[in-house]
């Protein structure tokens, strides 16, 4: 039986329309969450997704400020630019577009993000948080795929769940909150011996290994939850997963697309954080 896919669009809709409704109730009480982005350079990819991210904060409510500077801004500069924001009590969530031009360290931007405003969840004190269950921001991506693979209704505890992939930003926190949701987790990465083998074993395959059709119909169990975040610009000139979206349909039963998956989430999720931020900002729950 065909698999049923996971529509990241009706969802993020969801998300926003439930963030848009808490943010009328802030705004009553004087309150204007405002989302800060900057980007530095001109990455036609990060020029997407700060355009996107503008329109959600739009669609939410929520008040966006874009920062765009040159290619050849120092790193200095960029810190002082953030310094401001920072120090800005009307700011509440700073997120800076990543990846970052080559003179610029990213460990050090984003050490310099104050954990309460960091809602991209990327500071070493937001990641040692999750790491240990105490409140935190959740890293978009990952905290998208949850609400993915929790909108199918399938229960995570105790299952075989497998990561293709160890990036700090997708791979281990995925792993982690799939563990928080007591599954039993694999991380499969570039090294990984056998990994077809651990694939095919996989109740719920995360896919974020950054390599087009990478997962072939043979990896993955029937009847398995499959969330593809890969983002790759096929030889096309069109967006495709880590997955092979047909094969996925066939053997899976639950399966997200690209486009249309998991990206939408992740901007959801991110507006979600901004919200979070500024009712604590306000000592608000
Ligand atoms: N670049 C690609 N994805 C992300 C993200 O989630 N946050 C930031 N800051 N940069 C990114």
């Amino acid at each position: 039986m065909a698999a049923v896919k996971i529509d990241g669009k009706v969802l993020a809709a969801q998300v926003k329309e439930e963030v848009a409704q808490e943010v009328i109730r802030l705004k009553a009480r004087g309150i204007e969450p405002c989302l800060a982005v900057i980007q530095v350079g001109n990455n036609p990819a990060s020029t997407a997704y700060v355009n996107g991210k503008e329109r959600d904060c739009g669609e939410c409510g929520i008040k966006s400020l874009v920062l765009r500077l040159p290619e050849k801004t120092t790193q200095e500069q960029l810190l002082e630019t953030m310094a401001k924001l920072t120090a800005d009590p009307t700011v509440h969530g700073l997120l800076v577009q990543l990846p970052l031009p080559k003179h610029i360290s990213e460990e050090a931007v984003i050490e310099a993000i104050p954990p309460e405003k960091d809602v991209d969840g990327f500071t070493p004190i937001n990641v040692g948080n999750m790491t240990i269950g105490k409140p935190c921001f959740l890293p978009c991506t990952p905290a998208g795929c949850i609400r993915m693979i929790q909108s199918t209704g399938v229960s995570m505890a105790g299952k075989q769940a497998v990561v293709l992939g160890r990036s700090n930003i997708v791979g281990k926190p995925a792993a982690l909150l799939l563990l928080r949701e007591n599954a039993t987790v694999t991380i499969c990465h570039s090294k990984t011996q056998n990994l077809k083998e651990i694939c095919r074993q996989a109740d719920i395959l995360v896919a974020a290994i950054g390599k087009e059709a990478f997962v072939t119909g043979d990896m993955i169990k029937e009847g398995a939850v499959v969330i593809d975040v890969g983002i790759n610009r096929g030889a096309d000139g069109k967006l495709h997963g880590d997955v092979d979206f047909a094969a996925a349909m066939e053997k899976a039963a639950y399966v997200t697309p690209v486009p249309g998956g998991v990206g939408l989430m992740t901007r959801a999720m991110l507006m979600v954080n901004t919200l979070q931020a500024a009712k604590l900002q306000n000592s608000m729950k």
